[in-house]
Parts: C-alpha cells; sequence; structure tokens
C-alpha cells in the first residue's frame, strides 16, 4: 500500500517560495499519496480552547495528520527562527499529551530561503520542538535550499533547478525509508 504523506508548508504567502518546493515533491517521487495540510485557519494556541475534539479547524487538522503515515515540513526561517503560524500550528498537534497526533510520527524538515544559509536556524528550532513532541525526526539527512529565487519557475510554482530536484528526491526517497524503519520500531 502506498503511503500517504501530510505537507506542512510554513508560510500562508500566496506566492511562497517554500510552497513551491512543496509542490514540487509529488512529481520527484510519485509511488505515495499526499496531503497539504492548511494551518491557516487555526486559532492561536489557547489551552482554554483545548478541551474535548478543540475548535472545528483543529479538529479537522488534526485527523488530517492523524491519517498520515508521516509529515515533511517545509518553512521558511523568520528572524533566525521557527516562523509563529509554524509553531502555533506544531503546538496544536502536540497535544492532548497522551493522544496527540504528533507522537510516534515520522517527520521531515525542508525550508528554503532566497538568502545564502538555507533556513539552517530555523530547522534547528523545529528539530527541538518536533522531539518536544515525540514524533521522531528523520536524523542526518537535512535539505537546505538557499537562494531559492533562481531555482524556481513563478509560472509554473514549480522548483526547476536540477541539482536541487535530485537532492529534494533524494531526501523525499529517504523520508519514505525512515517511515518504515520507524513503522518497524513502533511496533516492537
Ligand atoms: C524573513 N526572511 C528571512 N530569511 C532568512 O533566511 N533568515 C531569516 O532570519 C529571515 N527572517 C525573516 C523575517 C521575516 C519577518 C520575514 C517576513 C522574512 C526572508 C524570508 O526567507 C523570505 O521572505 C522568504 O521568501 C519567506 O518564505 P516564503 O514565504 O517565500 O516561503
Amino acid at each position: 500500500m502506498s503511503k500517504r504523506i501530510g505537507i506542512i508548508v510554513g508560510s500562508l504567502r500566496e506566492n511562497s517560495f517554500n510552497q513551491m518546493i512543496a509542490n514540487t515533491i509529488p512529481e520527484l517521487v510519485d509511488t505515495a499519496e499526499y496531503e497539504y495540510v492548511s494551518i491557516a485557519n487555526l486559532p492561536l494556541y489557547n489551552a482554554d480552547l483545548d478541551h474535548g475534539d478543540g475548535p472545528d479547524s483543529v479538529r479537522h487538522y488534526r485527523e488530517v495528520i492523524q491519517k498520515t503515515d508521516g509529515i515533511i515540513i517545509v518553512s521558511p526561517e523568520y528572524n533566525s527562527g521557527i516562523p509563529g503560524v509554524l509553531k502555533n500550528a506544531l503546538d496544536w498537534a502536540s497535544t492532548p499529551t497522551k493522544t496527540a497526533v504528533l507522537i510516534h510520527k515520522p517527520a521531515g524538515v525542508i525550508g528554503a530561503t532566497p538568502g545564502a544559509k538555507g533556513t539552517i536556524l530555523s530547522q534547528q528550532q523545529i528539530r527541538q520542538t518536533l522531539d518536544a513532541t515525540l514524533s521522531h525526526v528523520m536524523p542526518a539527512q537535512k535539505m537546505y535550499i538557499s537562494q531559492v529565487m533562481d531555482k524556481i519557475d513563478s509560472n509554473t510554482r514549480k522548483l526547476t533547478d536540477e541539482t536541487t530536484r535530485k537532492y529534494l528526491q533524494r531526501y523525499v526517497q529517504q523520508f519514505m525509508q525512515w517511515i518504515d524503519q520507524v513503522q518497524w520500531l513502533n511496533k516492537q
């Protein structure tokens, strides 16, 4: 059975470069099913709202993640760190403490920036947050995309730079193997 991958983009911007990178993933590894997980309508995290199933948007968001075999986060870096909208979304997926949808979930992290450093700092924070949620972040492999504006086609809204496409393809293929490893571990 093909794997089901949730893709969370950490930018709400219409012409987001990170969204364009995310748009390219399905054609690079077409053996999986993909679902883009919207985080735009989630309220700001408030524990007073977080009882029962929570607000409808949260319930739907959690259900979508629950049904995936793994999630890939594709996110910009803001002020040397994790964008607030993404942190908010990860916080909503981290509760209830014992049954949260991120527990044991395989996760990958990718980031793109027009800058030179490829979102290294935000990826560190995203990994730290995912660790705290007890998800299983793919270790070792990293996918930093710098000078992204030179690597995309804004008409097709896809990644076009051949070298980066190969790296991205390899990253996602390795992520599929990581899911197998985590699923095996989870059964022990
Ligand atoms: C940025 N940007 C940015 N880039 C970076 O590489 N490191 C950083 O620390 C920051 N900080 C930052 C803060 C804020 C508030 C904004 C709005 C932007 C630039 C950022 O990488 C650029 O706007 C990207 O295009 C954002 O990603 P999307 O929306 O294109 O996916």
